[in-house]
């Protein structure tokens, strides 16, 4: 019977050329099954080894896993240097090279970020009642039912609910927390504050952001901006509360737009009215944007009303206020004739680069 070892020496020659011939790893590692697998000549000379006799067995073997053994060692280091020469020329190939960054960056315009337009009009708008005398405070993003709702006189089951479509805060009990959907609850904040440091009167703008589930759409955002009004004090009416919108409105939109309240309904202001100024697309002469009225709806305001006052618990036998309400970017669409509102948080830089 013919030495099945017989081809072993042609068998290793031919896998060892096989190997130092491969030029990339993947092709080597496409030979892997037939060099060093399953599928290799060594696997089926191994199966043939049961017919010799247990001596010649023994020795055979051995030859046998000599050769799978060169021809693995061939493999793995045949496959270490072709990785190696591939990984050395894809830094090659993506290496940024110093002298092109410093290029670039040379002949590039240095460009810094810019705040965007509505934190310009809100600082704007701030500016503008700080020079009426009001000061500016903040209140939190995320309420409790009590300061966006009970506090203000929109107890649980009061249908004004409805005006404010809600995201509720899952954090279970003892209360109920939620985005707060307008600034009015930062109104009960500063009345707190002011009673218990003894610091009434308040004259206060608070501007923040508000939350609605809205579907954003060319007049509505989900996330908006409001800037909230507050004025306490002894003897405040209702005129001075109509001098104050006049004065912010021609300050801020100019001398040639008017405003005027109409009446209307908040649960947290008796009596409280809308708040509307001429249409700054038209100019009070009727278009599709003021539904050919003249007029725009910015805001809501009133009097304070005496059951928000004892809520926090200031006497409205001796205290009146009144208080607003309106959109920091709906006055940035007014102002800048924005088309679109959703524009305010698409971040196209070739939008946002006219506030600049
Ligand atoms: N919070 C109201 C809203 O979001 C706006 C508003 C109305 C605010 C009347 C006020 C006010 O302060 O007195 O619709």
């Amino acid at each position: 019977m013919s030495n099945p070892l017989e081809q072993l020496p042609d068998l290793v020659a031919t896998a060892l050329t096989t190997i130092s011939s491969s030029v990339s790893a993947e092709e080597l590692r496409g030979h892997e099954p037939f060099l060093v697998g399953k599928r290799s000549p060594f696997t089926n000379l191994q199966k043939t080894l049961g017919s010799l006799e247990p001596e010649e067995r023994k020795a055979a073997g051995a030859r046998l896993q000599e050769a799978r053994r060169e021809v693995e060692a061939a493999f793995e280091a045949r496959a270490d240097v072709l990785s190696a020469a591939e990984r050395a020329e894809l830094y090659e190939t993506d290496r940024l090279v110093l002298g092109d960054v410093v290029a670039s960056k040379i002949s590039l315009p240095l460009s810094a970020g810019h705040p965007g337009v509505v934190a310009l009009t809100q600082q704007s708008l701030e500016d503008v009642f700080v020079g009426m005398g009001f000061s500016v405070a903040e209140g939190p993003e995320i309420e409790t039912d009590w300061y966006n709702f009970e506090a203000l006189n929109i107890p649980p089951a009061h249908p004004a609910r409805g005006m404010w479509d809600t995201f509720y805060l899952d954090l279970g009990e003892p209360e109920t927390v939620l985005l707060r959907t307008h600034t009015s609850p930062t109104q009960i904040h500063l009345m707190e504050a002011a009673v218990t440091t003894g610091t009434l009167p308040i004259h206060a703008v608070m501007p923040g952001r508000c939350f609605r589930r809205d579907t954003p759409d060319a007049r509505h955002l989900a996330a908006f901006h409001q800037i909230e009004g507050l004025v306490v004090d002894k003897g405040i009416t209702f005129a001075d509360l109509a001098g104050v919108i006049e004065t912010f409105t021609k300050a801020y939109f100019g001398p040639d737009i008017a405003s005027r309240l109409r009446p209307a309904y908040f649960p947290f202001t008796e009596p409280s009215a809308e708040f509307e100024i001429t249409c700054t697309i038209c100019r009070g002469e009727g278009c599709r944007t003021c539904s050919h009225t003249g007029w725009i709806e910015l805001g809501g305001c009133g009097m304070v009303d005496p059951a928000v006052f004892r809520a926090v618990g200031i006497d409205p036998d001796e205290y009146s206020g009144f208080a607003f309400g309106f959109g920091i970017d709906r006055c940035a669409q007014m102002r800048h004739q924005i088309a679109d509102m959703r524009a305010l948080t698409d971040n196209d830089v070739r939008f946002l680069r006219q506030f600049s």
